[in-house]
């Protein structure tokens, strides 16, 4: 099948599954909207999601590609509505480029991902987690943006070891990584643009993301990762007792819940988790990677990542539901064999972006 249908299928498949009523559809009629990391795993499902509920509006992607490698934008697809800016939310020029077109909504989802990456390289991380998302805050106040809507991560709120399902009304100040204090810090600056200029905000805090788009790579999340190891044969490497679990969330439900963020008034100004809401162990989730690769190597265990100090993670998404009609649709199975379909379709470009230089990275040791 061809490369573009296949994404663009499995976002329609999804949209006509999820229904979504007629107030949201006109709401997102003819609007101009910018995606910032719009070529990236969540970004790129995103995009092809709105680019069918703008029509005559458009998608503006600013992406510097920094997570495809091989500089080119092939996570995203050709359409007319999408328009690709390779640039960089650190830079005023690229902003003021993009803001040119008169964005009526920004989700902000670019970040220097994440928490093994941000350890290797803080200051990277600040400047572009923080001190750019600073310039798109001020930007968007200043273009008077209808809606802010940030990627906020579950694990950069509720610490190390909080009382589970987790819920939006707990905070923890022990963070782990640089990742997860710029992220929080995000969050604290969306709340300051709302409070003192009125910027309509909104903080969504994903959970473990996966599906079509996520290119393997050392700083990658273990599922693309496990799978691109898998389909060659190698060992799979469980930093952990395998035990651990995590709310892995397909990538279409948190496209759903972002595009209902931006919709629903009663979500400005709040916080919440989108995710599955369902723990699976990393042991569980890689016998299924091995089960359907064939591959049959016993796992390789290692000591957990000295940041990694999260056993279990769950969250509560009943204030998503009850405030913006969050439902994630769909199952673990449903959303593997997608992903799967996906790296096998996408071979080539998943080869020669995904990125793993030789003894770099501490996750891996
Ligand atoms: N994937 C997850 O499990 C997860 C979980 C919690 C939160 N999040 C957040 O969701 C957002 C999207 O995550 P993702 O998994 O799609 O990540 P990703 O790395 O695939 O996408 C981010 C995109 O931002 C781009 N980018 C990076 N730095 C940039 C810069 N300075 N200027 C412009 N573009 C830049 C990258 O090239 C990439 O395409 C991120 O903000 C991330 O922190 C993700």
């Amino acid at each position: 099948m061809d490369k573009d249908t296949f994404r663009d299928n499995l976002v329609q498949d999804y949209l006509t599954k999820i229904n979504l009523n007629n107030e949201i559809k006109a709401y997102f009629k003819s609007k101009n909207i910018l995606v910032t990391g719009g070529a990236g795993a969540i970004g790129s499902n995103l995009t092809i999601a709105l680019s069918k509920l703008v029509g005559d509006g458009k998608v503006i992607v600013l992406d510097n590609l920094s997570a495809t490698h091989d500089g080119s934008p092939w996570n995203l697809i050709n359409k007319p509505n999408i328009m690709f800016v390779k640039g960089d939310v650190r830079s005023d020029r690229d902003l003021k480029r993009v803001f040119k077109e008169r964005v009526d909504i920004v989700f902000h989802l670019a970040a220097f991902f994440a928490n093994q990456n941000s350890v290797d390289y803080p200051e990277t991380s600040a400047e572009v987690d923080v001190l750019g998302m600073i310039k798109l805050l001020e930007i968007s106040t200043l273009s008077e943006v209808e809606k802010f809507i940030y990627a906020s991560s579950g694990c950069a709120i509720y610490g190390s070891f909080p009382e589970l399902p987790l819920k939006e009304d707990f905070i923890s100040m022990h963070l782990t990584t640089p990742y997860q204090i710029n992220k929080m810090t995000g969050e604290m600056y969306c709340n300051f643009y709302m409070h003192h200029y009125g910027l309509n905000i909104v903080n969504c805090r994903f959970f473990n993301s996966f599906g079509p788009g996520e290119i393997p790579g050392q700083y990658r999340n273990v599922i693309p990762n496990f799978i691109y190891w898998s389909m060659k044969g190698r060992q799979l490497p469980i930093t952990g007792d395998g035990s651990e679990t995590r709310d892995f969330t397909y990538v279409l439900d948190l496209v759903q819940g972002l595009i209902k963020s931006a919709y629903y008034k009663e979500a400005i100004g709040e916080n919440f988790n989108l995710a599955a809401g369902r723990e699976i162990s990393i042991s569980d989730m890689a016998k299924q990677v091995q089960k359907v690769t064939g591959n049959e190597i016993e796992f390789l265990f290692k000591e957990r990542r000295k940041w990694d100090t999260k056993p279990r993670l769950l969250a509560s998404i009943e204030k998503a539901s009850r405030l913006i009609d969050y439902k994630p649709i769909i199952d673990f199975d449903e959303g593997f064999k997608a992903n799967l379909d996906w790296f096998k379709l996408f071979d080539e470009e998943i080869e020669k972006s995904s990125d793993f230089p030789p003894g770099m990275s501490a996750a891996l040791k």
